[in-house]
């Protein structure tokens, strides 16, 4: 296992494959470890107690020294946590699980950066099915829902090289412990189950259930994982609410394209194609 020295002011060595970095450069209690049973994926863990977002902090530390693959940066605090189309994640520190996994995805050319949210959906989607006994639902492109309320979200920043995908920072924010929320959409694992979770056991399933659908993709491809995906998404084959740049109008969800776009059939038939920003869900 490497060791990697940043150039941060703090950083503490705490075990062969765990950093602990500390604003006060002292001791304190590591918080995460690594699983027994990956290759890769949270094979090397950076903790941070609090900062601003774990995938601004991974792009840092990438922009001064690759990481090996599947490093994951996680924090129990962050105060700037960014989410999809620039919305904002809310999320009580030390209730809930938010990290960062970079990824050296090069078995995907430029055109698939959409498989790593299918990977990295069908991964929470199927660990959470292990508490969750019905209604989780995969909200394309890569929220989780259980009925109407979002229990995870991901972020995923990519970088290109000349044909393939260079690096990726999945970040990942899956609400565990959390009970209250000021928005009225969110849920969480605890108010779903009515009971509590230990983050570390979670964690450690989703290392796990990550690295498998990543593996299986890059040595089976995307077939592999395109009919599960599509069985678990949120309003499929109903009529639901819509809008676009043009207007609201009622359509069906019909699937994704070879892009990874959503296809949505509208009342007169028309089979529509649409980018993550080109379509709102309503209702
Ligand atoms: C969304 O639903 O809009 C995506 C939310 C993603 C939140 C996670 S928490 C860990 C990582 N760091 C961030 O700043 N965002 C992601």
């Amino acid at each position: 296992m490497g060791i990697y020295a940043f150039a941060v002011p703090s950083d503490l060595w705490c075990s062969p494959r765990t950093y602990l970095l500390s604003p006060f450069n002292k001791s304190i209690k590591l918080r995460y470890t690594s699983p027994a049973n990956t290759q890769f994926i949270g094979q090397h863990i950076i903790y941070e107690a609090v900062c601003a977002s774990t995938n601004s902090l991974a792009a840092q530390y990438l922009g001064r020294k690759e990481l090996s693959d599947g490093t994951v940066i996680i924090t129990d605090h962050q105060y700037q946590v960014r989410g999809q189309r620039g919305h904002q994640w809310h999320s009580e520190p030390h209730q809930n699980l938010t990290f960062s996994v970079i990824l050296y995805p090069t078995f995907l050319n430029i055109q698939q950066s959409f498989v790593l949210n299918i990977i990295a959906s069908l991964a929470i989607q199927y660990v959470l099915a292990l508490y969750v006994p019905s209604d989780l639902r995969i909200k394309w492109p890569n929220d989780i829902y259980h009925q109407n309320k979002k229990v995870g979200g991901v972020l995923i920043e990519n970088m290109v090289g000349d044909h393939t995908l260079k690096t990726a920072i999945v970040g990942i924010g899956l609400n565990v412990n959390q009970t209250s929320f000021t928005l009225p959409t969110p849920t969480s694992l605890s108010l779903i189950c009515q009971r509590t979770f230990r983050l570390q056991r979670l964690l450690e399933q989703i290392f796990e259930r990550l690295e498998s659908t990543y593996l299986q993709c890059q040595a089976q491809g995307l077939a592999s994982l395109r009919e599960v995906y599509l069985s678990h998404m949120y309003w499929m084959h109903e009529v639901h609410t819509f809008r676009d740049v043009n207007h609201t109008f009622q359509g069906i969800i019909r699937g994704i394209d070879a892009l990874g776009k959503l296809i949505i059939e509208h009342s007169d038939g028309v089979l529509q194609h649409y980018s993550m920003q080109a379509v709102t869900f309503i209702a």
